[in-house]
C-alpha cells in the first residue's frame, strides 16, 4: 500500500485533556478550602461545632487535594503531554491511561469523603488510610507502566531532560509511598505504622521533604524544561546544565530530611547530614532557576505582553527565592527560631503559591487551548487578571506570614531579667490575628485568580472541540 494513504498515527490525548480539566476543578475546591481554614484561625467558631467542619480534619483534605488532586492532576497531564511529544510517538497502552485517570479521581474521591469523617494515619501528606493506599498503588504501576512504556517505544534516540525529571518522579513517589505507607491493618479503615518510636520519625520525614523534593519539585520542574522554551519559542539555556542540575538535585534531595527533625531524639549527627546536604541543595536549585529564566535570554521583550511566560518566570523567582530560604532554616540555629511558627508556613506558600501554582497555572494555559483546538485560551484579559490577583495574593500571604513567624519565636524566647518568660502563649496568638486576617486575603485574592482561570478554562472548552494530533514521521537518523 502506498504509505501516503496509510490514516495518520495521532497522539492519544484524552487523558491529558481529562486531567488537565480535572487539575482546574480540584484547584478551586483545594483553595476553596485554604480559604476556609485560613478563615477558621482567625474566627475558630467557623466550625460551627461539627466535627467534620474542624480545624484538624479539614487541614489535611486542603493538602491533600492541593498536592495531589491539583498538583497530581497537573502532572499527569503534563507528563502524558511532553513524553509523547518529545519521543515522537503515542501514548503506550491507552486503555490503561484510562484506568490511571479514574483511579486517580476515585483516590481523590476517598480521600474528600474519608479525612472529613476523621479517618487518618495520622502521617502528614500520608494521612489516607491503607485501602486506599493500595488503590494509590495500583494506580501509580498502571501510571508508571503508561509513561515508561511510551518512552521504551520512543523513536528518538535521544530522552529529552524533562522526561528525566518526570522519571524520577514517578520512580520516587512509589518508593516512597511503599516504604512510609507500611502498616499494620486493625480493621477496614484503621492502622498502625509498621515502625515504631524515633524510626517512625525518620521515615515520616525521609517521605515528607522528598514528597517536597520530588512530587512538589522534580516533576514541576520537568514542566518548566518544556513549556517555557516553548512558549519562549526559544532552547533551554544550557542543556549541559540541565543534565548537571538533574543528577544533583536528586542526589542531593534524598540527605535532607533530617532537618524536619532538629532538636529531637533523632541523633545528632542525623541532623547535622540533613543540615548540610539541605545547603549544598541551594547549588542545584539556583542552577535550574538559572537556566529556566535565562531560556528567556534575547527574549525578555516577550515577558512585556505575555502574560502565560510571566506565570512561568515569576514562578522561578518563586522557586528561586523558596530554595534560598529552605537552606536557611535548615541551619539548626535559625530552625531554633523558626520551627513551629508561621515562619515555615510562608515558606510552604512561597514554594506551594509562588512555584508549584504559579508553574501549573503557566503551563495548563500552554496545553488547555491546544488540546481543545484553540490557538489561545478564550480571554487573554483574564489571563493577565489572574496574573496580578495571584502574584498580589502570594505577597500578602507569604509577608504575613513571615512577620507573624518571627514575631512568635522571638515572643516565645523572650525572657525577663530573673529568667521568667516575658510574654505568655495565649499573648503572641493575639499578637498574630492581623497577620491572620492578611493572610486570608491573600488567600481570597489567590483562589479569586483559580476561579477566573476555571471560568477561561470553560469558555475555552465550549468554544473547542478535542483535536487530534498527528505525530511526525520518524526522522532519519
Ligand atoms: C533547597 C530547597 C529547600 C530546602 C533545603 C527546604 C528546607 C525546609 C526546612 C528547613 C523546613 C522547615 C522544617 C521544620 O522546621 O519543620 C521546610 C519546610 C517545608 N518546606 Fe521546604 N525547603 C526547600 C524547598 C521547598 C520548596 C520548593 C517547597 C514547595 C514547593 C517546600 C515545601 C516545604 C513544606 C511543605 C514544608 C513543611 C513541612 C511540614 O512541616 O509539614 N520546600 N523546608
Ligand atoms: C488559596 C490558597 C491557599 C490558602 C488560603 C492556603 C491556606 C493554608 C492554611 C491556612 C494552612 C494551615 C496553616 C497552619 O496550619 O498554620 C495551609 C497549609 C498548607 N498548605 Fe495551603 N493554602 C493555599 C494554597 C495552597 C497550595 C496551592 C498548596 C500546594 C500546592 C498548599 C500547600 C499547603 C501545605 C503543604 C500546607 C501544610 C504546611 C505545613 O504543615 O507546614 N496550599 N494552607
Amino acid at each position: 500500500m502506498n504509505p501516503t494513504t496509510l490514516p495518520a498515527a495521532t497522539y492519544h490525548d484524552t487523558a491529558v485533556r481529562q486531567f488537565a480539566l480535572m487539575s482546574v476543578v480540584w484547584g478551586v475546591v483545594g483553595m476553596l478550602v485554604g480559604v476556609i481554614i485560613a478563615a477558621q484561625l482567625t474566627w475558630p467558631e467557623l466550625n460551627f461545632g461539627i466535627s467534620w467542619l474542624s480545624y484538624g480534619r479539614l487541614r489535611p483534605l486542603h493538602t491533600n487535594a492541593v498536592i495531589f488532586a491539583f498538583g497530581g492532576c497537573a502532572l499527569m497531564a503534563t507528563s502524558l503531554h511532553v513524553v509523547q511529544r518529545t519521543c515522537q510517538v503515542r501514548l503506550f497502552a491507552p486503555a490503561l491511561a484510562s484506568f490511571v485517570f479514574w483511579g486517580w479521581q476515585a483516590v481523590i474521591v476517598a480521600a474528600a469523603i474519608s479525612l472529613p469523617m476523621g479517618y487518618t494515619q495520622g502521617k502528614e501528606y500520608a494521612e489516607l488510610e491503607w485501602p486506599i493506599d493500595i488503590l494509590i498503588t495500583l494506580v501509580w504501576v498502571a501510571y508508571a507502566v503508561v509513561f515508561f512504556g511510551t518512552i521504551g517505544t520512543r523513536k528518538v534516540r535521544h530522552i529529552y531532560v524533562a522526561n528525566w525529571f518526570y522519571a524520577s518522579f514517578i520512580i520516587t513517589v512509589a518508593l516512597l509511598h511503599i516504604v512510609n505507607s507500611a502498616a499494620i491493618p486493625a480493621g477496614w479503615m484503621k492502622s498502625y505504622s509498621a515502625y515504631a518510636g524515633v524510626q517512625d520519625a525518620m521515615v515520616q520525614w525521609w517521605y515528607g521533604h522528598n514528597a517536597v523534593g520530588f512530587l512538589l519539585t522534580a516533576g514541576f520542574l520537568g514542566m518548566m524544561y518544556y513549556y517555557i522554551p516553548k512558549q519562549a519559542g526559544r532552547p533551554v539555556y544550557s542543556y549541559r546544565l540541565s543534565i548537571v542540575h538533574f543528577w544533583a538535585l536528586i542526589f542531593t534531595y534524598m540527605w535532607a530530611g533530617p532537618h524536619h527533625l532538629h532538636y529531637t531524639a533523632l541523633p545528632d549527627w542525623t541532623q547535622s547530614v540533613g543540615m548540610v546536604f539541605s545547603l549544598i541543595l541551594l547549588a542545584p536549585s539556583w542552577g535550574g532557576m538559572i537556566n529556566g529564566i535565562m531560556t528567556l535570554s534575547g527574549a525578555w521583550h516577550k515577558l512585556r505582553d505575555d502574560p502565560i511566560l510571566r506565570f512561568m518566570i515569576v514562578s522561578l523567582s518563586f522557586y528561586g527565592m523558596s530554595t534560598f530560604e529552605g537552606p536557611m532554616m535548615s541551619i539548626k540555629t535559625v530552625n531554633a527560631l523558626s520551627h513551629y511558627t508561621d515562619w515555615t508556613i510562608g515558606h510552604v506558600h512561597s514554594g506551594a503559591l509562588g512555584w508549584v501554582g504559579l508553574i501549573t497555572m503557566g503551563s495548563l494555559y500552554y496545553l488547555i487551548p491546544r488540546m481543545f483546538g484553540q490557538k489561545k485560551m478564550y480571554s487573554v484579559k483574564a489571563i493577565e487578571v489572574h496574573f496580578w490577583t495571584a502574584t498580589i495574593g502570594i505577597v500578602f500571604y507569604i509577608a504575613a506570614m513571615w512577620i507573624a513567624g518571627v514575631m512568635q519565636g522571638l515572643m516565645w524566647r523572650a525572657l525577663n531579667a530573673d529568667g521568667t518568660l516575658t510574654y505568655t502563649f495565649v499573648e503572641s496568638v493575639k499578637a498574630t490575628y492581623p497577620f491572620y486576617v492578611v493572610r486570608m486575603f491573600g488567600g481570597l485574592l489567590y483562589l479569586f485568580g483559580m476561579t477566573v482561570m476555571a471560568w477561561n478554562t470553560w469558555m475555552t472548552v465550549a468554544n473547542g472541540r478535542s483535536v487530534t494530533v498527528a505525530v511526525p514521521a520518524p526522522q532519519a537518523a
